[in-house]
């Protein structure tokens, strides 16, 4: 198997956050077998391997000393179709906005809230990506991998990924199993999650009535393209941090305090809070540390302006996180992947 592999190439390219640290070795894979190549070439090396998906939730420190293995992946199939729904398997190396519209295209519902997630279809079950009410597990049916340990591929069903709240089995076990497609069943008669805080609101000032889930794409293109920063125009991450959750009398204590306090009650009567709502009302919004930037619309996001490293972001992070913790006596978690 002929092998391309690069190095010291530049990681700039590929982590949106624009970090400029560098890849010992780097290699692009298409298939399996070109996969399985250079997991063997690192192992006869004896270097390690870094898996490189959409690189849009990834907060780079330090130059990596491994083979950089770039899963490009490619196709979407149609497996199965009835008049309900459709069954769908789609290759790592996706892109996942374009996978969302190919989906709406013809006629299958489910994805329209998570339109516009910038990455890869292989790192959604990842961070369990989430949007407006809708987490990518509730339409997700398995996901085909290959292990590491065992050398073989095998397929999890959604239950085997363990879904959380932006967390999964592959979160934690970080990198022993590869993603190399996505199996999603989605619905053609849609059932629309309207409820989550924008959206029905947007919908009504458009006089849209009767919402298809190409209106709700739309809508949340729109939503999402006023508050948070195009990774190609300003480089960031997303969601910087968790939101988190608290206990309920803890919740209580704070209202006491902060009347406007932003608190969604779960269902196990623990209480998700704004981070973002947090840091804005801390006097973070807009503030800079040299590049490194809070965004001046969504104080969740931590942006790039041009030369910051992930150790200047890190530290601006922790700033915030202190400061929080002392006002509110509240942990943010960091939500992104940090690599040491
Ligand atoms: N808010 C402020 N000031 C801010 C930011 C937010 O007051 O600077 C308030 C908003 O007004 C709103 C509340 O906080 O009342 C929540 O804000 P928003 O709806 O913007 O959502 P979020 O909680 O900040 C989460 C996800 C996003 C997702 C949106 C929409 C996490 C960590 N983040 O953000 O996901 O797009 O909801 O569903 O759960 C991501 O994970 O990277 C991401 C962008």
């Amino acid at each position: 198997m002929n092998l391309s592999i690069q190095q010291q190439l530049s990681l700039r390219p590929y982590n949106s956050l624009a970090v400029d640290v560098a890849a010992r070795y780097f290699v692009t894979v298409e298939s399996l077998p070109q996969l399985q190549a250079a997991l063997a070439w690192a192992k006869q090396q004896d270097v390690a391997v870094f898996l490189l998906g959409g690189g849009s939730n990834l907060v780079l420190t330090a130059d990596v000393d491994a083979l950089v293995i770039y899963i490009q992946l490619r196709g979407i199939a149609l497996l199965s179709e009835d008049a309900e729904s459709a069954v769908i398997e789609v290759q790592a190396g996706e892109n996942w906005h374009a996978f969302v519209q190919w989906s709406l295209a013809r006629g299958f519902s489910g994805l329209e809230n998570l339109s516009l997630i910038p990455g890869h279809v292989g790192a959604a079950p990842v961070q369990n990506i989430g949007a407006y009410g809708v987490e990518v597990k509730d339409h997700l049916e398995s996901v085909l991998v290959y292990d590491r340990e065992t050398e073989q591929t095998q397929r999890l069903s959604a239950a085997q990924c363990q879904f959380a709240y932006r967390d999964s089995l592959f979160k934690r076990e970080s990198g022993r199993r590869v993603i190399l497609s996505v199996t999603f069943n989605l619905p053609k008669q849609a059932s629309l999650q309207l409820d989550y805080g924008d959206l029905r609101g947007y919908l009504a000032r458009q006089q849209i009535v009767q919402p298809q889930p190409q209106d709700v794409s739309r809508a949340v293109c729109e939503i999402r393209a006023q508050k948070l920063p195009d990774p190609q125009q300003l480089a960031n991450t997303g969601s910087f941090f968790k939101n988190p959750v608290i206990s309920a009398e803890q919740a209580q204590q704070l209202q006491k305090n902060h009347p406007n306090l932003i608190s969604f009650v779960q269902a196990d009567g623990q209480v998700k809070l704004a981070a973002g709502w947090l840091i804005d009302q801390a006097g973070w919004k807009g503030v800079r540390q040299g590049d490194a930037g809070v965004h001046a619309k969504q104080a969740l996001v931590l942006v790039n302006y041009g030369t910051a490293t992930g150790q200047q972001i890190l530290q601006l992070a922790a700033d915030i996180q202190a400061d929080i913790q002392q006002r509110y006596g509240v942990a943010l978690e960091i939500e992104p992947n940090v690599i040491a």
